[in-house]
């Protein structure tokens, strides 16, 4: 465990970030190429969907990993800030590629289609995280409300878990286990959070 803490210390954030762009830049390469099957939007859609629910999943393992003495702490805003890139950018692969920018049609999936709502309901949890993502944002907001505002980030991986469950034809395992994770990680929250107050 002190060998990779020493290491995070010296692996710079820049590494997370340029980590972090390679799906994206992966995936427009292999839509150029046509390598993305019969139906290049849709996988466009899912991929980025995926990671961004794993980025987010990522990005809450940093504290309860910390309290079991690993300190990934200063990755954390890198990978919550890329989870809702890779979320605002599959929103709009469905709003653009798939929906061809027919409001009509958007607005009526998201009122007929719960998994498009709960979706939605992720990706504006995630919304005011990502606008106080700066250093300017938490010194003005202060650390204690800025904590607060954050728990915000489990409403959105919840609802997007959900959101994968609901859409997926059947009981595959993949979504359950990730709703499986943020449950987990929801409950480890609050059990540390009854401790504080107690
Ligand atoms: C926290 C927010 C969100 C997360 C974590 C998320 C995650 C995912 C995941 C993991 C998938 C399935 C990927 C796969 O099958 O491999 C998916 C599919 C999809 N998502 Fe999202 N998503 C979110 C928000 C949204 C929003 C805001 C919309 C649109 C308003 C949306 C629309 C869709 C659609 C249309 C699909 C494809 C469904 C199909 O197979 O036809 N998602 N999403």
């Amino acid at each position: 465990m002190q060998a990779i803490n020493a290491l995070a210390r010296r692996v710079p954030t820049g590494v997370v970030w340029a980590a972090g762009a390679l799906p994206l830049v992966w995936v427009v390469w292999a839509a150029a190429s046509n390598q993305l099957g019969p139906d290049p939007v849709k996988a466009i859609e899912l991929r980025l969907g995926l990671w961004g629910l794993q980025f987010l999943l990522a990005s809450l393992c940093i504290t309860p990993l910390r309290r079991v003495g690993l300190n990934l702490i200063r990755y954390r805003r890198a990978l919550g800030v890329l989870a809702f890139l890779y979320i605002a950018l599959h929103f709009l692969a469905w709003v653009v590629l798939d929906m061809g920018l027919r409001w009509d049609e958007v607005l009526r999936d998201l009122w007929k289609r719960p998994y498009i709502m709960l979706g939605m309901v992720g990706l504006l949890a995630m919304l005011p995280l990502a606008l106080t993502s700066t250093d300017r944002a938490i010194r003005r907001l202060g650390a204690a409300r800025w904590r607060a505002l954050h728990r915000l980030a489990y409403l959105a991986a919840m609802a997007g878990a959900l959101h994968f469950v609901i859409l997926v034809k059947g009981w595959p395992a993949e979504p359950l286990l990730y709703a499986a994770a943020i449950a987990g990680l929801l409950l480890l929250r609050l059990n540390g959070l009854r401790r504080l107050a107690a």
